[in-house]
């Protein structure tokens, strides 16, 4: 695990976004992994700014987010779709028929986790984005999840429906259930590019990098992965001992 540790968030997305951009340069038709959550927001307005005054192009990128929540209307504004495209793909030039995000308002959830894992195992990711909730949940894969799993069917921890009430009107309205990829779909990546920033974080990243694989600690499982960056910011990264 390599860990890059920035004195200020905008120096982390900064220079992110122009791995990213580099990254996409050299290989126009990249598989990008791509995460939701408020963490990447940053990111994403640097991709974009870069697209803007760089001309990186997205027109053969290929993206694969996550998870979705389970439950909510298509078009929903906390729809984990509704949110890329708002936040990041309607304003490069992507065709979104390249986006690819599981859909959480099918009916039968079996065969559409059956039918990301199949595009999956035909598209590699090159790059796959990473945040990390406060239980170090990677994905939406929660303590106790199995490191092997493919996109999987999952009901949300207590303490992520409270993380993410916020973008709800209250509790009642938060999914209790989300489809996502899992932690044996992501360790497939070539690459994985783990960001968090912020104190709330600090402790899910101790135990990440410095603490026993375990799946008390999904994101744990990372450090058996042979390529894998974490970008941290200093509240992020004030319980590590180095
Ligand atoms: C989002 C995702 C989650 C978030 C995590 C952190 O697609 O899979 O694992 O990355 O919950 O969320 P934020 O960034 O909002 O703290």
């Amino acid at each position: 695990m390599k860990v890059f540790i920035y004195d200020t968030k905008e120096d982390l997305f900064k220079d992110l976004a122009n791995k990213y951009s580099k990254a996409i340069k050299n290989n126009p038709k990249i598989n990008l992994g791509l995460a939701t959550g408020s963490t990447p927001v940053p990111l994403y307005e640097e991709l974009i700014k870069d697209h803007k005054e760089n001309k990186t192009s997205y027109k053969d990128v290929k993206t694969f987010n996550l998870d979705e929540y389970i439950g909510l209307p298509e078009g929903h504004e906390q729809s984990y779709r509704t949110f890329m495209n708002n936040i990041f793909f309607n304003h490069i030039d992507i065709n979104l028929e390249n986006t690819n995000i599981p859909s959480g308002s099918v009916k039968d959830l079996a065969m559409e986790a059956f039918r990301y894992d199949k595009l999956l195992e035909k598209n590699q990711i090159d790059i796959q984005l990473l945040g990390i909730g406060t239980n170090a949940h990677i994905g939406f894969n929660e303590p106790g999840s199995k490191f092997d799993s493919n996109t999987i069917i999952v009901e949300l921890a207590q303490e992520t429906r409270d993380a993410n009430v916020r973008f709800f009107d209250n509790m009642d309205e938060v999914p209790t259930t989300a489809i996502t990829m899992g932690i044996g779909s992501i360790l497939k990546a070539k690459k994985i590019i783990l960001v968090a920033t912020g104190d709330s974080k600090a402790e899910a990243i101790k135990n990440t990098i410095e603490g026993p694989i375990t799946t008390d600690v999904p994101a744990s499982i990372l450090q058996a992965h042979e390529n894998v960056e974490i970008y941290l910011d200093k509240g992020a990264s004030k319980l590590l001992s180095k």
